[in-house]
């Protein structure tokens, strides 16, 4: 190599480096995209607009970002994570359809979102669920369009040893997985034994096994991948796939530690309670401050956020100051109607916290919203884009009268029930809390050549029954299902639009209740004799509202689990299924006990059951939903909020009706396709053909028990 090569490579090795953006870089006042969020969906989509070059991109995010803690690596960990800085510690209200008690709802809160404290099981649901969603008024969106982008995500590695793929009914279906994308997506060698007893079982009794479930044919026994690198044994987080690989860019700015609390729209009102801080005082500290992120994992500098805001803020508040000036001048659009007319957003408001001062960044393109579907709906309802009605309540101005906003909110609603094997010669997860030796092993063979039982997670084996195969020929409940009109179980206060939606959802789901090749319910084995059974086509409809103006109050989340009670005849009949399981000739090998639900329980006393024990399976979706207007939607199928023109929420909030999944691996497109002439360029400004933006969205956490301490 000549000197002047060597220097230009120098030179080349120089400009990367002084261009590489390291988290937290002082801010620009101008971006071309801002994507609020830096989960699963909004890091995926930061990822693929900042390819390219031309454009600048900001990702704020509210929570922190990792240190590579073992509770978020370590697979044998997973569900120590709930609880902790990367969780918002939300609660449901009080569940008045079940046993009146509000209920825990984890959600990520890092860079990452849920992709750091979920369960890491890796599904997409059936090739019909794809369907319906496209017939809800989604053209584009059905299954073979979407496998593109489920493949484009995942690194899919085989299992390597035949022998274990013999033993465990894992066959790859290669037509449907991906080879060269971000997220590794794995099993591990290790299996809990008792998965292989629970899929002879269901066999057994008629429920076929599906060797591959990421194929769309789901309705059978499978053990699910792992989002998961197997060569470290880790977990494969959002951050990891779609950000590491990519900080270096120099056109990507990630702030962490920054909550959104408006959008901001070109001549419209704003509201003021998110606009200034509750306080000039300096926070006492605790919760809502901003402590110093004093390392990264993977070596970039992290800025503490003190200094961060502190910069910051002396460059942005006089500019925040004109802007609201401007803004009380302006008269205020009350009551605006979706119609012929858009507003433009141009640009966010955020802080460090509730007692810190506004600062706000300006967008030129759009605005992208990803902030699960919770946030999404709260930031939308702050930011006056919802029921007028609620919102004139709350003295928020209205922007856009979308009723939508914030409704149709459902979850795969969960029981757990309890079969412990006395059979003491089966490793169970159990063993590490009981067995000290099997703990320590366990680590060492983790830390020493990652092997064991750390390198997998409690959760492997799954099957997703149709109500056929339980049923024992009775249709008693689609009977039932295909009686309901659609209000009878909504809220009364349900706006008109949205009860349409759901009367075409709760067709649908009645239909997927009656098919015999479809899922019903998930049973998930936790291999210590836990069967917990979850709805996959839950019928009841809940909502996120606003407790007050306030962007920093938590947002009444209230999913209305049971208010539909074909939601607990399902799960009825499934508990019902365990106890034919355990006792099939297979399982009855492990010598199970039956603990929960009680032995020997009537249907009123599991229903009973059912209603204390009822809880999230950490996939709440629905509250932004991708639906026609005139059904209650609020974003149109390329995710833009109606009544505006560069507004976009890219999470599981859009998703109108929940497949039969766990949400990570879920893919969403947003997209720009600029042969079919549909989406970004037809409706937006200033758009180039180089803003391509095909988007795979990972949904909120996927986990199952909060379950076992481990250590
Ligand atoms: C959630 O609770 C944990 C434990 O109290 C706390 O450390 C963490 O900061 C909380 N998360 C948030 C977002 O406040
Ligand atoms: C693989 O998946 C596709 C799509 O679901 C399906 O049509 C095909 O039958 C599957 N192949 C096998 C061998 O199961
Ligand atoms: C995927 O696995 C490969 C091989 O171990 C690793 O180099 C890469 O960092 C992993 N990526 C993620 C996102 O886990
Ligand atoms: C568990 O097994 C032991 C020994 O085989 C037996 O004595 C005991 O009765 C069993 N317990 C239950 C609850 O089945
Ligand atoms: C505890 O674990 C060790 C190591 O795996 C094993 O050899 C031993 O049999 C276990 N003890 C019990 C009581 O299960
Ligand atoms: C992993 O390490 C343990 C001891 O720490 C050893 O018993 C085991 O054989 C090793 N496994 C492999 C695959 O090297
Ligand atoms: C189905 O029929 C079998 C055999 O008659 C019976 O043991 C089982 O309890 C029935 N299951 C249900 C869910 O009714
Ligand atoms: C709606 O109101 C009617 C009449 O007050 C009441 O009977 C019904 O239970 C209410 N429905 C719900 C879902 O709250």
């Amino acid at each position: 190599m000549s000197t002047t090569t060597l220097a230009f490579a120098l030179c080349l090795l120089c400009a990367a480096i002084s261009l590489a953006l390291p988290l937290n870089s002082p801010l620009l006042q101008a971006y071309d995209y801002i994507v609020v969020g830096g989960g699963t969906a909004g890091l995926t989509v930061a990822n693929r607009l900042s390819e390219d070059p031309s454009v600048n991109i900001l990702v704020l995010e509210a929570g922190p970002a990792d240190h590579g803690e073992d509770f978020i690596t370590v697979p044998g960990m997973i569900g120590n994570g709930i609880g902790t800085i990367y969780d918002w510690n939300l609660s449901t209200t009080a569940q008045t359809s079940m046993d009146g008690k509000p209920r825990d709802i984890p959600q990520g809160h890092g860079l990452g979102g849920g992709s750091l404290i979920n369960g890491m099981l890796w599904s997409r649901g059936e090739i019909d669920d794809w369907e319906n969603i496209a017939e809800l008024g989604n053209p584009g969106w059905t299954w073979s369009q979407m496998l593109p982008y489920f493949e484009r995500s995942e690194r899919y590695w085989e299992l390597a040893s035949e022998e274990l793929s013999a033993t465990y009914s894992i066959e790859t279906n290669t037509s449907v997985h991906g080879s060269v994308g971000p997220v590794n997506v794995s099993f591990s060698d290790w299996f809990w034994p008792t998965s292989q007893f629970l899929f002879s079982a269901l066999n057994e009794l008629g429920v076929p096994t599906a060797f591959d479930s990421n194929d769309g044919q789901i309705a059978g026994a499978s053990y699910l991948p792992l989002s998961l690198d197997p060569i470290d044994a880790s977990r494969s987080t959002a951050r990891r796939a779609y950000y590491d690989s990519i900080a270096a860019r120099p056109n990507l700015w990630v702030a962490t530690e920054q909550y959104v609390t408006q959008i901001l729209f070109d001549g419209s009102s704003a509201n003021p309670n998110a606009l200034v801080s509750t306080s000039d005082k300096v926070p006492s500290g605790g919760e809502g401050s901003s402590p110093g992120v004093p390392g990264g994992m993977f070596g970039q500098t992290i800025v503490s956020a003190s200094d961060y805001v502190a910069r910051r803020t002396r460059r942005s508040v006089p500019v925040l100051q004109k802007w609201w000036d401007g803004v009380k001048g302006l008269a205020r659009r009350q009551n605006m109607a979706v119609g012929a007319t858009t507003i433009r957003a141009n640009g966010v408001v955020f802080a460090a916290d509730a007692g810190s001062p506004r600062e706000i960044v300006t967008a030129t393109r759009e605005v992208i919203i990803a902030a699960g579907a919770f946030h999404s709906p709260q930031l939308l309802l702050l930011s006056g884009i919802g029921p007028a009605a609620a919102l004139q309540t709350l003295k928020i101005p209205v922007n856009i009268d979308l009723p939508g906003v914030g409704s149709n909110l459902h979850d795969h609603g969960q029981v757990w029930a309890w079969y412990p094997y006395n059979d003491s010669a089966i490793v169970t997860p159990m063993d590490f809390i009981t067995n000290s030796s099997f703990s320590a092993n366990a680590w060492t063979d983790y830390q020493g050549n990652r092997t064991g039982p750390l390198t997998s997670t409690a959760y492997d084996g799954v099957a997703f029954p149709a109500l056929a195969f339980i049923s024992n020929g009775s249709t008693a409940i689609t009977d039932a299902a295909s009686t309901q009109t659609a209000t009878q179980y909504l809220a009364n206060n349900t706006d008109g639009s949205v009860g349409l939606g759901f009367a075409q959802q709760l067709r649908m789901l009645t239909q997927a209740l009656s098919d015999p090749t479809r899922a019903a319910y998930e049973i998930i084995n936790g291999n210590d004799g836990a069967l917990t059974v979850a709805n996959m086509r839950p019928l009841s409809r809940g909502s996120v509202v606003l407790a007050s103006p306030q962007p920093f109050d938590p947002p009444p989340i209230n999913p209305r689990y049971g208010s539909n009670p074909i939601d607990a005849q399902v799960l009825l009949a499934a508990l019902r299924f365990n106890q034919q399981l355990i006792a099939t000739d297979s399982l009855s090998q492990l010598d199970p006990t039956q603990m929960f639900p009680p032995p020997a329980a009537s249907d009123d006393e599991i229903l009973q059951y059912i209603a204390a024990s009822m809880q999230t399976e950490y996939h709440p979706a629905g509250t932004c939903a991708m639906m026609p207007l005139a059904l209650g939607g609020v974003v149109s199928p390329d995710l833009l909020v109606y009544g505006t023109e560069n507004l976009r929420v890219v999470d599981s909030s859009t998703i109108p009706m929940l497949p039969a999944a766990h949400l990570q691996a879920v893919v969403l497109l947003t997209f720009y396709d600029s042969t079919l002439g549909r989406g970004y360029h037809t409706r937006s400004k200033q758009r180039k053909p180089s803003d391509v933006v095909s988007v795979y969205v990972v949904f909120a956490p996927a986990y199952h028990d909060r379950g076992l301490a481990i250590r």
